[in-house]
């Protein structure tokens, strides 16, 4: 009987809970990267063992600049550990430090069907819009897929956007098991809670490609600026308005504690206000909900040699646990000669994600 019969599973102890996630520095974190993925991240490192890489391999599709992807790198992490990423609780990491990742593509790029990844929205938005890819673009979800289950992750915070390449991985994952033996933990994506689509300063969701972006360590005053630039309506003032579909509305609410969005709300159903207001309220909503944060920055920025001791300790911890999931990648189909397949008798399975 396989550990996937009834009596095998019922005996089995609850899988552990293993979480993972992966962000690209390609840009200063925005505020929608803040509420639609850090703030997971931060949530979940409690919930298990926990790995979150920056995603440097990735974002050499995009940055070509290399002091530029060095000090992106440098930021994404002193902004992880600023807003509260604990560098003691979780393993903290850039992607690019552990190897065996790209070897891991490879093996799982051999059961990859081409149909699949021309399926996949980065790579058909850019062919759709006539753009040139390249096969890094192309290849994308692959390398997302072996930064997943290089750690035998079960739970993977992502967007909305990213879910699609959590379907691939699984895919890929259970081909690889089917052929060779049970190498994978099947992964399951966890979606931000009601789907967040943090709005940009022009309406649309907020991005660093549509240029509308408010970044969480931006200097205040020019933040200020911005803000009282977002582009509002015509209404008059007196005219009472509906708070859940405006996008202003919808950033004041993300900052500013419950009682005060209440207030908010209620003032928007009764009229009589103006979005000025409103603006110079979100400003100071937003610089005091990242108040901590700022100065946890400013402290780590004082001594560069602390976010380096992490790094490097978060890599030789990931870098353990990718190496033993390679080799049994590569016993298992055939590349480490004179080796049993599968798991060596002893190796622990890590926990099945389950089915979606
Ligand atoms: P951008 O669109 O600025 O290039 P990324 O694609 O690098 O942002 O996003 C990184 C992560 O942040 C993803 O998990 C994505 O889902 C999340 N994210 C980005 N923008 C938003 C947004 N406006 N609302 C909610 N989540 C977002
Ligand atoms: N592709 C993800 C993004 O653009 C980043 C990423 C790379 C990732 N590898 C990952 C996320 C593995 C989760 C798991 O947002």
């Amino acid at each position: 009987m396989t550990a996937e019969g009834n009596d095998a599973a019922a005996a089995r102890p609850p899988a552990p809970t293993r979480v993972l996630s992966g962000i690209q520095p390609t840009g200063r974190f925005h505020w929608g990267n803040y509420f639609g993925a850090i703030r997971q991240y931060i949530d979940l490192q409690t919930a298990g063992e926990s790995y979150y890489f920056i995603a440097d391999l990735h974002a050499l599709t995009t940055v070509r600049e290399p002091d530029r992807l060095r000090g992106l790198v440098h930021d994404a992490a002193v902004d992880l550990v600023a807003l509260g990423l604990d560098p003691d609780r979780a393993t903290l990491f850039v992607q690019s430090d552990v190897p065996e990742v790209t070897e891991l593509t490879w093996l799982l790029m051999t059961v990859t069907p081409m149909g699949l990844l021309e399926r996949c929205h980065a790579y058909k938005d850019k062919k759709t819009r006539g753009l040139p890819a390249d096969a890094g673009l192309f290849t994308y979800p692959v390398l997302m897929s072996a930064d997943i289950l290089a750690y035998d992750a079960t739970i993977v915070p992502v967007g909305e956007d990213q879910v699609q390449h959590i379907e691939v991985c699984r895919d890929l994952a259970g081909t690889f098991n089917h052929l060779y033996g049970e190498v994978f933990t099947l992964p399951k994506p966890r979606l931000v809670e009601g789907g967040a689509r943090v709005p940009g300063t022009d309406g649309q969701k907020m991005s660093k490609s549509y240029d509308n972006t408010l970044d969480v360590f931006e200097d205040l005053a020019a933040q200020k600026k911005k803000i009282m630039r977002i582009t509002t309506d015509s209404r008059p003032m007196e005219e009472p308005k509906n708070p859940d579909d405006d996008h202003l509305f919808a950033l004041y609410a993300l900052m500013a504690p419950e009682s005060d969005r209440l207030k908010m709300a209620d003032l928007y159903r009764r009229g009589g206000f103006g979005y000025g207001e409103v603006k110079k309220a979100l400003a100071e909503a937003a610089a005091q909900f990242f108040a901590e944060a700022r100065a946890r920055r400013a402290a780590l920025e004082a001594d560069p040699q602390r976010i380096e001791a992490i790094l490097s300790a978060g890599a030789g911890r990931a870098q353990a646990k990718a190496r033993d999931v390679l080799d049994r990648a590569r016993r298992a189909c055939g590349l480490a000669r004179g080796k049993a397949g599968k798991r060596l008798a002893g190796e622990k399975p890590s926990g099945k994600g389950g089915r979606l």
